[in-house]
């Protein structure tokens, strides 16, 4: 008993301690946004106009509520001009939007301490400014989005219902008028479930602008979140959300298109009112007299009130620290458990046992970096090890950083890479074991390949562009694969495909010395003409090797030996003629011509193929974009120029090249367990 009493006392003490702490730190830190955005461009100096009229506009921008939310304000002194807007949620309490925004001036100032340009997005509001201009601009240079983690049980049919929500919502938000753009809103999902939508534009834009912004998000479900439960997509002028669950408050007032004199912004909304909460359940003064009961039992319910509030702080505290805010919300795939590079390094004795020291009979393929060699480890686990090549001229500690960097690269359509092992110059890569082998031992094989209807080969072609789309866009590294070709695409044992052997040059760096026949490769008929002929690659490279694969899941036949009748011909002049000439029939493969596949679907598919083989770089769509045309048919396609053919030389047809190697890294403003995507809008 006394021990208990102890702890009580201890715990009723260090209560009163986190109470008086809490408080007294409330003013200096407010919670981290969802999402910031420092605009490195363009700084100020500290004493500098802009500073001091930065200051000013944030101090008087709270003031400047048009009623519903919205707050604008634009100061101009000297040649420098501040503009900043603050946007809360549309079912926001007065308040709680004051706070809000409050919160997101204090912490983006911090956050960003001395660029022009800043956004910061709280779950009910956001905070924006600029030296730009912003009312009006419809400019999106950076999407980020959010993603429930769960996943639905039928992607098209949760679409099927998702999509007309949102559309309805979109036409409702876009015509709430000058004050106010947001709708929310509910539909009967699959099964017994309910999808809940929010929608929002900053009342700056016109309606159509508004129309706009909100279909150029929505439209990207499909490339961000395809089949989740739940997501959002914030932008600076428009964003939306949808979950399983309500997340919104329902009763909260909302401006209802057709609004046909718009409520004078003169009058706030009424400040509400918690109930219950204001109303503290006080103690009755009656003239009972006061017995010794009551104090007991006063006394009890206290220890009863310290007792439960330690074990509710206890928990709390575990929770916070064990889940990250916003538990049911999934940054991405890139948040791992590495730390270090220790943590992937295996031991070689075992990599090699594990090889059989590394056997002829374990091999799997050679490639220009290297062999690679199929293995099982004490466990029974199987993996894939890749012995490289002697000729990297990268140092331990670099090659042990790009493992790191490489192995976050986590994703559904790539192959995973598990560590490595170092002895002393020898270098292995260790991966996981793909059953199925590559596609083109599949694609290009006479009777294999009946067996790949066109149901099977798309969803091939759409799980390659979301791996190269990964590669592009998504994780901080940028990297360009410059390999891309059906070789270096692995089937698990469910088909999925997943792309190999990226990131090889951050892996495998070489000097460039002179003329060397360097085994950074591409390989022929694979190449964008640029880089065959140049050695200039980006990722629009791997938009035209992407595309020569495409038509090859289409034809069934090898791009270097395609054949019509007798005589060979190039496969991409040769779908570029057929296509010039009406007949794209030509060059199907005729096991897909007898199957279920809708003809036009596949006809479709030519055309993005060619689409990512022309000539001209700035003429090939981005992989986002391609991933977009591959799931949406509403949206139309550009009609395609004479494509690029590369005349093949009499070199062996796989035959690496040497080209020069240059890695970008992408500026790292980004926290690692967050998605942002830079994404410009597609045309
Ligand atoms: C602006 O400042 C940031 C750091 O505060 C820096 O990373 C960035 O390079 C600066 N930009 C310019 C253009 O000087
Ligand atoms: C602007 O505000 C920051 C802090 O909010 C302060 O450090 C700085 O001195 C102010 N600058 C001017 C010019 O008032
Ligand atoms: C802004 O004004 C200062 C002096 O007032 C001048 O030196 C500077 O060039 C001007 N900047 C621009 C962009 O006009
Ligand atoms: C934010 O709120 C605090 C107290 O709630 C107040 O002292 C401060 O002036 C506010 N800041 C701004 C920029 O409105
Ligand atoms: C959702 O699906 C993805 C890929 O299909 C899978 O990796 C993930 O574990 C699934 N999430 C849940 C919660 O089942
Ligand atoms: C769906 O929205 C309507 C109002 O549009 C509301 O009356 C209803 O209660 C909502 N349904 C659910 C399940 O929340
Ligand atoms: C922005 O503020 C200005 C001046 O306060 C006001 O005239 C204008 O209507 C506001 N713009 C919007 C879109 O609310
Ligand atoms: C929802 O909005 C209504 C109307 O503004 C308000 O009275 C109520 O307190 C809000 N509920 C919550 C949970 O914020």
């Amino acid at each position: 008993m006394y021990h208990l009493t102890r702890k009580l006392f201890f715990c009723l003490l260090s209560s009163i301690s986190i109470y008086l702490i809490n408080t007294t730190t409330t003013t200096l830190a407010q919670p981290p946004f969802l999402h910031h955005y420092c605009e490195n461009a363009a700084n100020y100096t500290q004493t500098s106009t802009y500073q001091r009229n930065l200051n000013a506009t944030l101090t008087a921008l709270p003031t400047t509520n048009n009623g519903f939310g919205f707050y604008n304000l634009t100061t101009t002194q000297g040649n420098d001009t501040v503009n900043s807007v603050a946007l809360c949620r549309g079912d926001i309490s007065p308040d709680a939007c004051r706070s809000c925004v409050n919160d997101s001036i204090v912490n983006l100032r911090q956050i960003c301490p001395n660029q022009k340009e800043a956004t910061g997005y709280y779950d009910n509001c956001l905070l924006r400014y600029s030296n730009k201009f912003i009312l009006g601009s419809t400019r999106i240079s950076l999407y980020h989005f959010r993603q429930n983690r769960q996943n639905s049980t039928d992607v098209d049919e949760f679409n099927g219902y998702l999509r007309p929500l949102l559309t309805k919502l979109r036409g409702e938000a876009a015509a709430g008028g000058p004050l106010q753009k947001f709708a929310m809103g509910n539909t009967t999902g699959p099964g017994f479930s309910t999808i809940y939508g929010l929608v929002q534009c900053s009342p700056d834009l016109s309606e159509i602008q508004c129309s706009d912004c909100l279909e150029n998000i929505i439209n990207r479900i499909v490339l961000y979140f395809n089949g989740k439960v739940g997501g959002r997509i914030l932008v600076p002028m428009c964003n939306f959300r949808y979950e399983t669950y309500r997340f919104f408050n329902q009763s909260a007032r909302v401006i209802r298109p057709p609004p046909p004199p718009p409520p004078p912004p003169s009058t706030p909304p009424p400040t509400p009112s918690i109930p219950g909460a204001t109303t503290p359940p006080g103690i009755k003064n009656n003239t009972t007299q006061i017995t010794i009961i009551i104090t007991v039992v006063v006394i009890a319910l206290v220890v009863i009130f310290v007792a439960s509030l330690c074990i509710f702080m206890r928990l709390r505290k575990k929770k916070r620290q064990t889940t990250p805010p916003l538990t049911h919300e999934n940054g991405h795939t890139e948040t791992t458990n590495i730390s270090t590079a220790e943590s992937l390094q295996y031991d070689f004795i075992t990599v090699k046992a594990a090889t059989n020291n590394f056997s002829d009979e374990n091999e799997l393929g050679r490639g220009g970096f290297g062999t690679v060699y199929k293995g099982m480890l004490g466990n029974g686990n199987r993996i894939a090890v890749k012995r490289l090549a002697r000729g990297s001229d990268q140092g331990d500690i670099e090659f042990k950083n790009e493992v790191l960097l490489v192995a976050k690269l986590q994703h559904r359509n790539l192959v995973r890479l598990l560590g490595f092992s170092i002895e002393g110059s020898e270098r292995l890569l260790i991966y996981e074991f793909m059953p199925n082998a590559s596609l083109d031992q599949f694609i290009f094989d006479p009777t294999k390949r009946t067996i790949f209807d066109w149901e099977k080969r798309y969803n091939i072609i759409k799980g390659i562009a979301k791996g190269l789309l990964y590669l592009h866009e998504d994780s901080r590294l940028r990297i360009i694969h410059r390999d891309m070709k059906a070789s270096n695409v692995l089937l698990d044992e469910h088909m999925t495909p997943k792309i190999a052997d990226f990131g090889m040059a951050r892996l495998f760096k070489t000097e460039e010395t002179q003329g060397d026949t360097s085994r950074i490769a591409g390989t022929y008929g694979y190449m964008a003409p640029e880089y065959a002929m140049y050695g200039q690659f980006s990722v629009k490279s791997d938009v035209f090797s992407y595309g020569v694969l495409l038509l090859e899941m289409i034809t069934g036949q090898k791009n270097q030996y395609f054949q019509i009748g007798e005589s060979l011909e190039h496969l991409l002049s040769f779908a570029w003629k057929s296509w010039r000439d009406g007949t794209p029939t030509n060059i199907i493969d005729p096991a897909l011509k007898v199957g279920s596949g809708s003809m036009h679907d596949i006809i479709r598919s030519i055309h993005i193929a060619l689409l990512c083989v022309q000539e001209n770089v700035i003429d090939r769509p981005t992989m986002a974009t391609i991933v977009l045309m591959l799931n949406s048919f509403s949206i139309t396609l550009r009609v395609p120029a004479e494509p690029a053919f590369f005349i093949r030389s009499n070199t062996s047809p796989e035959m690496p090249l040497l080209h020069e190697y240059s890695s970008r890294s992408r500026s790292s403003q980004y926290s690692m367990n967050e998605v942002s995507i830079s994404d410009f809008i597609p045309r």
